[in-house]
């Protein structure tokens, strides 16, 4: 029997496998339906998040919420929301290449487990890393992408900005990342 997303879920809760063990409060896994359509993967935890234990919960998550409402018509309960990394780094600097190779197995068991019609990844590392490319995240952004591996083969990754970049910046990035949420719902819709 293959273990359950829960059960995936409370291993991951003890993992050591990256420095990033050292510094957090508890592990922020994920959370949502564990049978979702649609599946959002940002970068790491923030303070907020390694505080709650939960993915998004900050300024940024409230912006993807309301994003999500408004564009997709979903709630964060309908989808199912992770991270490239699964515990805070240290004074939010951005995720070692090792942390990510070390915490990548937790969120292809994820991708596995739900099985997502459609992956939007947040930003550069998750666009970077699920994509299997250097190219930036302004320039992937646009369109629609097979996800490269193995694991959920009829995923479409869809990627975007990070809601942060939103928050930083201005009207030109927010329109981009609605039309991409136009292209995620008519994907999860098909
Ligand atoms: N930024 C992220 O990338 N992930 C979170 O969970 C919160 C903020
Ligand atoms: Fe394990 Fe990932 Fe946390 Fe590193 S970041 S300790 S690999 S769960």
């Amino acid at each position: 029997m293959s273990l359950t997303l829960a059960e995936v879920s409370a291993e991951a809760a003890e993992c050591t496998k990256c420095e990033l063990a050292r510094g957090r409060t508890q592990v922020v896994f994920g959370m949502g339906d564990p049978s979702a359509d649609l599946m959002f993967v940002g970068e790491g935890p923030g303070a907020e998040e390694d505080r709650q234990g939960l993915p998004f919960v900050g300024r940024s998550g409230k912006l993807l919420d309301r994003l999500m409402a408004e564009e997709i018509g979903l709630s964060r309960d309908q989808c199912y929301i992770a991270n490239v990394v699964k515990c805070r780094p240290p004074d939010n600097r951005d995720p070692k290449p090792e942390e990510v190779a070390a915490c990548r197995p937790w969120l292809e068991r994820q991708i596995q487990l739900i099985a997502p019609t459609v992956v939007v990844t947040l930003g550069n590392f998750s666009s970077k890393l699920l994509l299997d490319t250097k190219t930036g995240i302004t320039k992937l952004r646009g369109q629609n992408y097979p996800l490269n591996s193995p694991v959920s083969a009829d995923t479409v990754v869809i990627p975007t900005y990070h809601p942060a970049a939103i928050l930083r910046g201005g009207g030109l990035q927010e329109a981009q990342m609605r039309s991409d949420l136009v292209r995620v719902r008519m994907a999860i819709s098909r």
